[in-house]
C-alpha cells in the first residue's frame, strides 16, 4: 500500500466520528485534505455539518468539495477537530506546522471539545524532535527573534540548527497570517514541556508547532499483509 492510501484509510476511520449537525475543525495538510475529500462525499450524500478550515489551502478544498463552512468568529466552539501531524509520540504529543499552517490548526484545535490526529503510522516516534520544529514568528525583527529562539533551544537542552523557511522562489515564505517560519532542526526534543515555555517567553514567537496536551485520540494507519491496519 502507498503512503497516500494509508492516509485515506486513517481519514476514512476519523469520518467515522462525523455526526450529523456536528461543527468541524478541518486540518490542513495531504491527510486532512483526504478527510475533507470523504467529508465531501458524505455530504453530497445528505450529511449536514459544518467546517472551520485551519488554512486558505483546505478552506479551497472544502469549498470544492461542497462543505458548508463558517469562520471561527461565527462558529467559535467545535465538537471535532481532524488534523494530521508531522510526528506523534506515545503521550499524543504532536510536531505540526510542515504545511505552514500550525497557527490556525492550534488556535482550531484548542476550540474543539476533541481533537482526533490522523496520520500514516510511520509519524509515531519514541522522541518528538526528527521533524524539524516549525516556530512561526513574526516578520519584524526577524533576525533578533531568531538569536532569542536560538537561546530557548539552549536553554531547554536543545541543540542545533534554526533555518527561515522558505518559499518555492527562494524568497521567505509567509504564512496565512503574514508571518515568518522558522525550522528547528533539533535531532531529538528532551523536555517538549519546557521547550513549548522557553518559546513562548520570546517576544516575536506568534506560535510553535509542539501540540502538547491537545489531541485527544490518534488514528494510524499501517500496512499489513496488504491492507490499511488501523491502531
Ligand atoms: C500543516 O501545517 C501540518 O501541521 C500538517 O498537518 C502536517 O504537516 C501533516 O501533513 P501531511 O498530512 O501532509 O503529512
Amino acid at each position: 500500500m502507498s503512503g497516500p492510501d494509508l492516509r485515506r484509510a486513517a481519514a476514512a476511520r476519523a469520518l467515522d466520528l462525523v455526526r450529523p449537525g456536528m461543527r468541524l475543525g478541518l486540518g490542513t495538510g495531504s491527510t486532512a485534505a483526504a478527510f475533507v475529500d470523504l467529508l465531501g462525499e458524505r455530504v453530497r450524500a445528505g450529511l449536514d455539518v459544518v467546517g472551520v478550515p485551519t488554512s486558505e489551502a483546505t478552506h479551497a478544498a472544502a469549498t470544492r468539495a461542497g462543505i458548508r463552512l463558517a469562520t471561527l468568529d461565527e462558529m467559535p466552539e467545535l465538537d471535532l477537530t481532524v488534523d494530521g501531524a508531522d510526528e506523534v509520540d506515545g503521550a499524543l504529543r504532536l510536531i505540526k506546522g510542515g504545511g505552514a499552517a500550525l497557527l490556525r490548526e492550534k488556535i482550531v484545535a484548542c476550540a474543539s471539545r476533541r481533537m482526533v490526529v490522523i496520520a500514516d503510522a510511520a509519524k509515531r516516534v519514541e522522541t518528538l524532535g526528527a521533524f524539524p520544529l516549525p516556530i512561526e514568528v513574526n516578520a519584524f525583527g526577524l533576525r533578533a527573534t531568531q538569536i532569542a529562539v536560538e537561546a530557548a533551544l539552549a536553554a531547554a537542552g536543545c541543540r542545533g540548527a534554526v533555518r527561515l523557511r522558505l518559499a518555492g522562489d527562494g524568497s521567505p515564505l509567509a504564512t496565512d497570517g503574514g508571518h515568518r517560519i522558522l525550522d528547528a532542526h533539533l535531532g531529538r526534543i528532551p523536555d517538549p514541556e519546557a521547550l513549548s515555555g522557553a518559546l513562548w517567553a520570546v517576544p516575536g514567537v506568534v506560535e510553535h508547532g509542539l501540540f502538547l496536551g491537545i489531541a485527544t485520540m490518534a488514528i494510524l494507519a499501517a500496512e499489513r499483509d496488504g491492507q490499511a491496519e488501523i491502531t
